[in-house]
């Protein structure tokens, strides 16, 4: 027994606490009424009458010194500021992370991007500061066409020849004119119109233009690129219908809506009321598309006898305003956190 009486001995001095854990750990061993020392104690009693003497002597000596180690371990942990002693507390809950996160708009974007590469579209880019040419006269808007006048645009005042781009379709007439087909590709980007600010209108907003040129290029192409684009993005069981509109730059043209997805198409919402986002007509306009004009390809030096292609434009607030039920394009723009981190 004194044998053990001096291994807890020198356990006692050689222990040493960092943080609350050891401080428990020592008290469960030397303090508590169930720990090592009361152990000993409990054996005492079965001693020899002549030994109990000298043992109970050195047992008691041992837990007075516990006891003042119990006390120092303790004050040492309560004074201890510095960063090597802060306690670790492995239950605790972590920490929330504050780090940023993407913005709704990029978001989109950047799922968009995904479901175009996967169909084989590259991407490119353009400049947003633009000339008439490759905003207007070469995706065959005619001079004084009202077409132009749909697009409310930003001129420099010294020089009506430069102006902020009204869409991303600028692109498409650059990477013709640079490349020969077979072309594949998507253009994101910022385009800006003088239009009033309001819940569904800015006068910068983003899009992401598409373009396909090839041998043998027809609309069923189109057809399923799109449909293929809406299932991606809004899930398989959406339903997409082809509009016929007009563009300068495409013939034949379609504006093509989805099924809306507040009311789920029906036009009512569950509670009987009329559904206000699609003014009860149960589809939404996501984008313009058409076949690309014969004149186009002549601007640009294409052989409209050869090749044939399709074009497609979306508005990236419209497809994220959809995709994430908010009705006010304002609060893309206005850096309010609380808006901001709820796509985290
Ligand atoms: N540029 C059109 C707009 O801003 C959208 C568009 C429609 C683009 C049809 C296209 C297209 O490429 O084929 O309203």
């Amino acid at each position: 027994m004194q044998e053990k009486i001096t291994l807890l001995e020198q356990e006692l001095k050689s222990f040493q606490g960092r943080n609350t854990a050891d401080l428990e750990l020592f008290r469960m061993k030397f303090i508590s009424r169930k720990g090592a020392l009361a152990e000993l104690f409990e054996d005492l009693k079965e001693a020899s009458p002549e030994r109990k003497k000298d043992l109970g002597k050195s047992l008691n000596k041992l837990k007075q010194e516990a006891e003042a180690k119990f006390e120092e371990l303790n004050q040492t942990l309560e004074n201890s500021t510095g960063p090597g002693e802060v306690e670790l507390d492995l239950t605790l809950p972590p920490i929330p992370n504050k780090t940023g996160n993407l913005h709704p708009l990029s978001l989109t974007r950047y799922r968009i991007i995904e479901i175009f590469e996967r169909l084989g579209f590259s991407v490119a880019d353009g400049p947003e500061i633009e000339d008439d040419w490759h905003n207007f006269s070469a995706l065959n808007f005619a001079e004084n066409h009202p077409a132009r006048e749909m697009q409310d645009t930003f001129f420099l005042e010294r020089n009506p020849d430069v102006l902020l781009r009204t869409h991303t379709s600028n692109v498409q007439i650059r990477l013709m004119e640079k490349q020969k087909p077979p072309i594949r590709a998507i253009m994101p980007g910022r385009v800006y119109r003088n239009e009033a600010i309001s819940a569904r209108a800015h006068c910068f907003f983003h899009q992401v233009e598409g373009l396909y040129v090839d041998k043998n290029v027809g609309f069923v192409d189109l057809k399923q690129t799109l449909y293929q684009f809406a299932r991606e993005m809004y899930g398989q069981d959406i339903d997409i219908r082809f509009r016929p509109s007009f563009f300068p730059f495409t013939e034949p043209s379609a504006e093509i809506d989805i099924q809306c997805v507040i009311c789920g198409g029906s036009g009512t919402l569950r509670d009987g009321q009329a559904c206000r986002v699609c003014k009860t007509s149960g589809w939404l306009e996501i984008l313009g598309a058409g076949m690309i004009d014969p004149a186009v390809f002549e601007f640009v030096g294409y052989d409209p006898e050869k090749v044939s292609g399709f074009a497609f434009g979306m508005g990236v607030e419209r497809i994220a305003m959809l995709k994430y039920g908010i009705d006010d394009i304002r609060l893309f723009f206005q850096n309010d956190l609380r808006f901001l981190r709820q796509f985290g």
